[in-house]
C-alpha cells in the first residue's frame, strides 16, 4: 500500500453538509474515500482529455432484427481490432442483443469506435463508459 498523508481541509459548513449528504446516498461511510474517489475520478477524465492510453466500455443494444447490423458491427470492430480487447454478446431476447466490447487505447480512437457503432441503423441505445488502466492511481 502507497504512503497515506493526512491533510486538512477548509469547507464552508453548507458545503460539507451537502457533500456528506451526497456521499451518504452513495454509500460511502467515511469522507476520505469519498474524496480519494472524486480525486481518481478526475484523474482519470484529465487522462482522457489529454488524449492518453484510456480504458473503457461501449455497452450497446440492438435490434436482432436489423438486416446485415450484425456483420456491420463486427467489420467496424475489425476494423479498431488493435483498441479491442474483448466482445461479450447476449440475447437479451427475441428481438434486441446486448453487447460490451472492452477497450483500450488511443482516447479519441475509442470514441471514433462508439460514434461509428452508435450511427448504425438498428441500435437503439449505445454508451461509452471511461475508466483507468490502474497505472499511477
Ligand atoms: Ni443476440
Amino acid at each position: 500500500m502507497a504512503d497515506i498523508t493526512r491533510f486538512g481541509i477548509s469547507i464552508e459548513k453548507n458545503l460539507l453538509e451537502k457533500f456528506d449528504r451526497l456521499i451518504g446516498k452513495k454509500g460511502y461511510t467515511n469522507r476520505s474515500e469519498a474524496i480519494r474517489d472524486q480525486i481518481r475520478e478526475a484523474l482519470v477524465r484529465k487522462s482522457w482529455l489529454e488524449g492518453k492510453e484510456g480504458v473503457g466500455t461501449i455497452t450497446m443494444v440492438y435490434n436482432h432484427h436489423q438486416r446485415e447490423l450484425t456483420e456491420k458491427l463486427t467489420d467496424i470492430q475489425h476494423h479498431y481490432y488493435r483498441d479491442v480487447l474483448s466482445t461479450q454478446h447476449v440475447h437479451l431476447d427475441h428481438d434486441n442483443c446486448l453487447e460490451v466490447v472492452i477497450v483500450k487505447g488511443r482516447p479519441s480512437r475509442i470514441e471514433e469506435l462508439a460514434n461509428r457503432l452508435r450511427a448504425c441503423r438498428g441500435v437503439k441505445h449505445c454508451s461509452l463508459s471511461i475508466t483507468s488502466s490502474g497505472k499511477g492511481m
